[in-house]
């Protein structure tokens, strides 16, 4: 199938190009731009809905359903290295992605998106080291769906929630910051007794930011058959650059 020409809505510009515009005129008030960033930093998670305009949302959107009618693959497992949380879900894996995709990849490599979550992070956000966490689709679909209690194995993660159910229905992310992870003791119980879970509640078109290699966190169990879409992008900081990182989870979900 050819890939669709998803410049149409964009203009002259280029996709960096048209979101350095929008972040520019979006953001324009920096007392706004440091309450991200200290939610950001107090919660491991800040909401930003206005991140891109919603004609890039509109042929992302368009682009995440193409790639799952091409590659989207059920699994049903559960993994050690969590405390054996489960993950039911379909995937699509980086690799069909870099394949089928140019949008995505380019997306990826906005400048001014990295730039924009550096400044919300108060530290560089670079490339993630491991190509195979770059990006990747998620399709939440039937009951008891769920992506488990887990930590991610790099620092900065941008959801886009392609398409999200009413919570009455689950799929709320929950998240428990400023917690490692062990892989051979993970003890995900011990944390969520000890410390606090936060709820977040999502619609269609959300975006948000997440710490997500120190906070732990899951998506609540779909209570019915309701369909939960997201596109995951994942970046590094320099110290994730520098060190030596396993992939187990990853490896178990997507390959
Ligand atoms: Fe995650």
């Amino acid at each position: 199938m050819a890939t669709p020409d998803y410049r149409t809505g964009l203009g002259t510009l280029s996709l960096d190009d048209r979101i350095a515009e929008h972040l520019g005129k979006t953001f324009q008030d920096p007392w706004e731009i440091r309450r991200l960033s200290h939610d950001f930093r107090r919660n491991g998670y800040v909401k930003l809905r206005n991140l891109v305009s919603d004609e890039v949302k509109e042929i992302v959107s368009q682009e995440v359903d193409r790639l799952l009618d091409l590659h989207a693959r059920r699994i049903d497992i559960t993994l050690k290295e969590t405390s054996d949380s489960p993950r039911k879900m379909s995937t699509v894996s980086q690799q069909s992605i870099a394949r089928d995709s140019t949008l995505i990849p380019e997306l990826y490599g906005s400048t001014a998106l990295k730039g924009f979550l550096g400044g919300l992070a108060d530290e560089p956000v670079v490339d993630c080291p491991w190509d195979e966490e770059k990006y990747v689709i998620i399709r939440q679909e039937k009951k008891g769906d769920t992506h488990g209690w887990h930590w991610g194995d790099f620092s900065f993660t941008l959801i886009w929630i392609i398409e999200a159910p009413d919570s009455e229905y689950g799929g709320m992310l929950q998240c428990v910051p400023h917690t490692n992870w062990v892989k051979d003791d993970p003890r995900v119980h011990d944390h969520l007794i000890r410390y606090p879970i936060s709820t977040y509640a999502h619609e269609s078109g959300d975006i948000y930011f997440l710490r997500s290699d120190t906070t732990l966190h899951r998506t609540v169990p779909l209570s019915e058959d309701r369909t939960r879409i997201i596109l995951n992008t994942c970046w590094g900081s320099e110290a994730d650059a520098r060190k030596e990182q396993s992939h187990e989870t990853m490896e178990a979900m997507f390959t």
